[in-house]
């Protein structure tokens, strides 16, 4: 109880600074989904397609490549010990160094657009199942990040994600089973009501579909934004 209080009380000073230093001064998209979801792909695929079409994009990720995000990973694979709180921690201080690195990154363009391959939906959904938290506490802590314009949630199955994870590749060890994908998915189901009641825009596409078919769904859903 006394940790809870003061991890609160040292969120809300965080968060309370935060809306008057951290901007995007650009658009700002943002593509979500279990690990196995196709996030990573989706990115690469907007991002040449916008290229292609002209527009100044910058790509980017969370965790990112710096300080943070390689203490995230170690902590993701197994490498060294931390606690969920502890990570929850280390995910907000790395949104933070990214945010004020992207700022630099985005005055230097003229009005590009910011393609993250995660951001705070992610936090919602999976610190939600790492800490127990209620999604209510967590999303305080987010209170006065810059927000995406557009969230594009690639809805894939916890099996499907498992599936796919099984065949491809290693991530994080953290999440990586049946049962987590399946309390992340929740988490993910819970926070993204949460956010469209708070005027949030977000889109669904179905990511049980092919890796083309979601790039073409996602132009479609995005063309009016583009086109502004
Ligand atoms: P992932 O997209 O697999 O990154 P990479 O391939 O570069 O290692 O993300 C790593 C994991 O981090 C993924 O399982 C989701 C998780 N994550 C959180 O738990 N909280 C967050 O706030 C973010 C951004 C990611």
């Amino acid at each position: 109880m006394v940790i809870d209080t003061i991890q609160r009380q040292m969120f809300y000073r965080v968060s309370n600074n935060i809306d008057e230093d951290l901007k995007i001064k650009g658009r700002f998209i943002v593509f979500e989904g279990l690990d196995g979801a196709g996030t990573t792909t989706q990115t690469a695929l907007l991002a040449n397609w916008l290229d292609a079409n002209g527009m100044d994009v910058i790509p980017t990720k969370e965790p990112t490549d710096g300080l943070w995000g390689g203490i995230i990973r170690g902590i993701l694979k197994g490498e060294v010990d931390a606690h969920p709180l502890s990570l929850c921690h280390a995910f907000m201080a790395d949104r933070i160094d990214h945010i004020q690195k992207l700022q630099s990154r985005v005055l230097k363009l003229d009005s590009p657009v910011v393609l993250s391959d995660r951001y705070h939906l992610s936090y919602l959904a999976y610190q939600q199942k790492d800490t127990n938290k209620d999604l209510s506490w967590l999303y305080v802590t987010q209170q006065g990040l810059p927000l995406p314009d557009i969230t594009v949630f690639l809805d894939a199955s916890p099996y499907t994600c498992y599936e796919r994870m099984k065949r491809s590749r290693i991530t994080s060890e953290r999440f990586e089973n049946i049962e987590a994908l399946e309390r992340i998915y929740e988490g993910y189901i819970s926070a993204i009501d949460l956010l469209i009641r708070e005027g949030q825009n977000i889109k669904v596409v179905d990511g049980s579909l092919s890796i083309n078919e979601i790039h073409e769904k996602t132009l479609s859903l995005l063309s009016d934004y583009f086109n502004k």
